[in-house]
């Protein structure tokens, strides 16, 4: 039984090695989009988008849901750039959890239609940019 125990652990451990060796930074294993794309075409519009409202404080309604969905897409697109066999290492990891918590965040505050907090909640999701591109953005 420990034996058993023991070879399983094993064969755990090298599907984990694996599975990190085979990780892709620039693209998933299966899907078309690039990270470049994915960058270009969601995080950086969205993360943009959410800049300007840090700047200037939503006027309405509208514009406030608007900051509250910029904040739904850049959460998803943390879960993304888990799947796929795309993540390398615990600094894309980090970037990502980073991501995910902070748009959450951003979320929340934008519902509650409270500018500071936007622009709190903001900051920190700027970090996980800075955390992911110091590691592999070549
Ligand atoms: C988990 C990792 C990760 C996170 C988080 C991340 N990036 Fe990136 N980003 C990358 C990588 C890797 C590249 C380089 C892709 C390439 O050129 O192949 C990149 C490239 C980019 C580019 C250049 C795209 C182009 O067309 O060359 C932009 C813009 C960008 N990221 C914006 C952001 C912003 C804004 C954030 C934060 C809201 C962010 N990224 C968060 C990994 C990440």
């Amino acid at each position: 039984m420990k034996r058993i125990m023991l070879v399983a652990g094993v064969a755990v451990a090298l599907t984990l090695v694996a599975a990190v060796a085979d990780a892709q930074v620039k693209k998933g294993k299966t899907r078309p989009a690039t990270t470049k794309q994915l960058m270009g075409g969601i995080v950086q519009p969205h993360c943009a988008a959410i800049g300007e409202a840090v700047k200037q404080a939503p006027a309405d309604d509208a514009a406030w849901e608007k900051v509250a969905t910029h904040a739904a897409v850049l959460n998803e697109i943390s879960y993304t750039l888990m799947d796929d066999g795309r993540c390398p290492d615990a600094d894309w990891a980090n970037a990502s959890t980073i991501l995910r918590t902070a748009s959450d965040a951003v979320l929340v505050k934008a519902l509650a239609k409270d500018h500071a907090g936007v622009a709190a909640e903001f900051a920190k999701l700027t970090e996980s940019c800075g955390t992911c591109h110091k590691a592999h953005k070549k």
